[in-house]
């Protein structure tokens, strides 16, 4: 569906154009005078530079020309009768009357100029709750696939195999299969891949940890010539124990972190032993990391790691250096990246270490050659803590200068900025250390079982169940409500309320909302059914039959222009990458229900026409909020 303020302007630059001014200065905003209008057009003060007129008299006419009268007072009926078709007889201006060629009903209530020549803008409760019946009709309510087709490759999560998931990665989690998700709801052809840190020193460590644990297995016997076994020689909670342990000791001593450089130097370069060894380690960690996503409601298409990239390494290295763009450098080999404007000179791109080693940025260059093999995608979106920031500059960079990537391909990275404790610091574990996510959603899940069990609604079963989809829309809300690139204080207590710009305060919007719905369907049982289904896509809501009504009072009028404002916000929030704005939409948009739940007798509305109105009304605002949930990634309870 074409957007509303989109369909505002086309009538504000026909009109523009009829008064024979150019058709640009026809831009609509949304109010910042709510108090005086709904949209407004300040195009008369530009033009009036242009056309060496007083801004209110451009105001006055385009108005006129609005309100379906030529410059010289003219009605549009008489001026058609009277002369060519379109222009007016008398002044030869010309008379929009787009209004005809639909079938909505006229858009304006109120037009009107004001000094010193603002054009303020009411939409007629007609047109509104047309353009709102258009919106339930539609699968995606209203959002147009704008996105073609396109391929994007959306590179989230990052977890590293057999270190703990920790809360440093909880925000490329969540935003990125917020960003998935919108693209494809937005018709882009979106593919999320994990990108897992599967080829370092951990690796080693484990490697060289599990020998002076189990020196008896034959992974270490360098006689053994047979079949290495098919069982793990670890679980995962041993696993789990094993790498901070061989970690920690790393520090302390010297010769144990030589032995784990050399078995992850030769693991590398395919030592079958420790590739054996490698392969137990991934099969084992894999099955608790997806257990841990799930959790989180964060799913991928693509499991890749960076040792994937592996085989494409030699063949990048040789083929920078033969056409002279990586260069020895202390023993290094380097590509020069650094460009003519950038603020600060930029060190160059290291491809290989002196000691032979690649590196993270070899890795994530051999990504994208098998990427560009195996997708050709238009747009690379990479989703880190900003302290990552050169490694992509750099990594973009020769990905151009190389042509691995064409030069019309996006590649932006998206920067996150750090989730901090009270104190401003990175957020830490009470006792200091670094927060497991398992540990951080546990937490977050009492406080609202806390929260739930004061009001003692819910018996103990459904209150866990709740407080569990009720917690991670705490947390999720809590992280994507702040723009990406900003820190944000983790503050338990202010994202579990049920009150302000939180999750909970979404969700129980949509749980108040399937409520009084559940009731007025109890009372229609009563009485013979009169609902239908004209479904609104996936969130299938049934609406009662009949059409919206225009509103009725101001409350409701609000609430029905946020509404009209979704397929805007879904495009928009998607094309900035920026999920706050989605969130800021339904937070305003649970607002405008608040008011008009507050000023409106819903089912005690008498005249039956008119509560089926306000029925069908909220039946749109819980499908809009539940269709944005779903791109934020969580979902609402059924009572909260
Ligand atoms: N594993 C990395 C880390 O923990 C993040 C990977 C991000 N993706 C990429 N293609 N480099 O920091």
């Amino acid at each position: 569906m074409r957007k509303i303020i989109d369909l505002i302007a086309e009538q504000m630059r026909a009109a523009f154009e009829s008064c024979g001014y150019a058709a640009d200065y026809g831009r609509v905003t949304l109010s910042n005078r709510p108090d005086l209008c709904e949209y407004q057009c300040n195009g008369a003060m530009a033009a009036a530079k242009a056309y060496h007129k007083k801004p209110i008299e451009i105001a006055n006419e385009v108005v006129a020309a609005l309100k379906g009268q030529t410059p010289c007072g003219e009605t549009a009926e008489n001026a058609a009768g009277s002369g060519a078709a379109g222009v007016c007889a008398n002044c030869a201006a010309g008379i929009s009357s787009s209004d005809a060629e639909t079938a909505m009903p006229a858009m304006f209530e109120s037009v009107e100029a004001v000094m010193p020549g603002f054009i303020n803008l009411k939409l007629s409760g007609e047109y509104l709750a047309a353009y709102l019946d258009g919106m339930r009709g539609e699968d995606k309510l209203g959002v147009e696939e704008t996105g073609g087709g396109k391929t994007i490759i959306v590179d989230y999560g990052g977890a590293n195999v057999a270190k703990p998931l920790h809360v440093g990665h909880l925000r490329t989690a969540i935003i990125g299969e917020c960003i998935k998700r919108m693209g494809n709801y937005l018709g882009y052809h979106m593919i999320g891949d994990v990108h897992l840190g599967d080829w370092g020193l951990q690796m080693g460590l484990i490697i060289e940890e599990l020998r002076d644990r189990k020196p008896e297995l034959p992974y270490f016997d360098e006689t053994f010539t047979g079949e290495y076994p098919q069982e793990a020689p670890f679980t995962i909670s041993e696993l789990e124990q094993i790498y901070p342990a061989a970690s920690a000791r790393s520090k302390e001593d010297e010769a144990f972190k030589t032995r784990a450089q050399e078995a992850t130097f030769k693991l590398q370069n395919g030592y079958a032993p420790f590739t054996a060894i490698w392969r137990h380690i991934m099969n084992v960690s894999l099955a608790d990391l997806k257990k841990n996503y799930a959790n989180l409601n964060v799913t991928f298409d693509l499991w890749k790691g960076e040792s994937d990239a592996q085989p494409y390494i030699p063949g990048l290295i040789e083929d920078l250096q033969k056409r002279g763009l990586a260069y020895e450098s202390e023993g290094a080999l380097v590509v020069d990246i650094a460009l003519p404007d950038d603020p600060k000179e930029l060190p160059p791109c290291i491809i290989r270490k002196s000691d032979g080693a690649a590196l993270y940025a070899t890795s994530d260059l051999g990504t994208i050659i098998e990427r560009e093999r195996d997708y050709a995608p238009e747009e690379y979106i990479y989703i880190t803590d900003k302290r990552q920031e050169l490694h992509f500059i750099q990594v973009f960079r020769v990905a151009k200068k190389a042509g691995y990537v064409k030069p019309e391909t996006k590649m932006t990275h998206m920067m996150c900025g750090t989730m901090n404790g009270k104190d401003g610091k990175p957020f830490k574990t009470r006792a200091g250390g670094v927060m497991r996510l398992e540990n951080l959603i546990r937490e977050i899940g009492e406080a609202v079982y806390d929260r739930i069990m004061e009001n003692r609604t819910m018996d103990e079963e459904e209150a866990r169940k709740a407080s569990q989809i009720i917690g991670l829309a705490a947390l999720k809300y809590g992280d994507l409500s702040n723009q990406v690139s900003k820190d944000y204080v983790f503050d338990i207590d202010r994202f579990t309320s049920f009150e302000g710009n939180t999750g909970p305060y979404i969700l129980y919007t949509i749980v108040r909302i399937k409520s009084i719905l559940a009731k007025y369907e109890e009372s229609l049982a009563a009485g013979q059914p009169q609902m239908d289904t004209a479904s609104a896509g996936k969130a299938a809501q049934t609406y009662p039959s009949g059409n919206m009504r225009p509103a009725g009072s101001a409350e409701e009028k609000s609430l029905m222009l946020k509404l009209a404002a979704y397929n805007d916000v879904a495009e928009t929030a998607f094309a900035e990458k920026a999920p706050h704005k989605l969130c800021q939409f339904i937070y305003e948009l649970s607002d405008a229900f608040g008011s008009f739940y507050n000023t409106t007798m819903i089912l005690k509305e008498e005249d039956e026409e008119k509560k089926a109105a306000y029925i069908r009304l909220i039946c749109l605002v819980k499908d809009v909020l539940e269709s944005c949930i779903h791109l934020l990634g969580f979902e609402a309870p059924e009572r909260m």
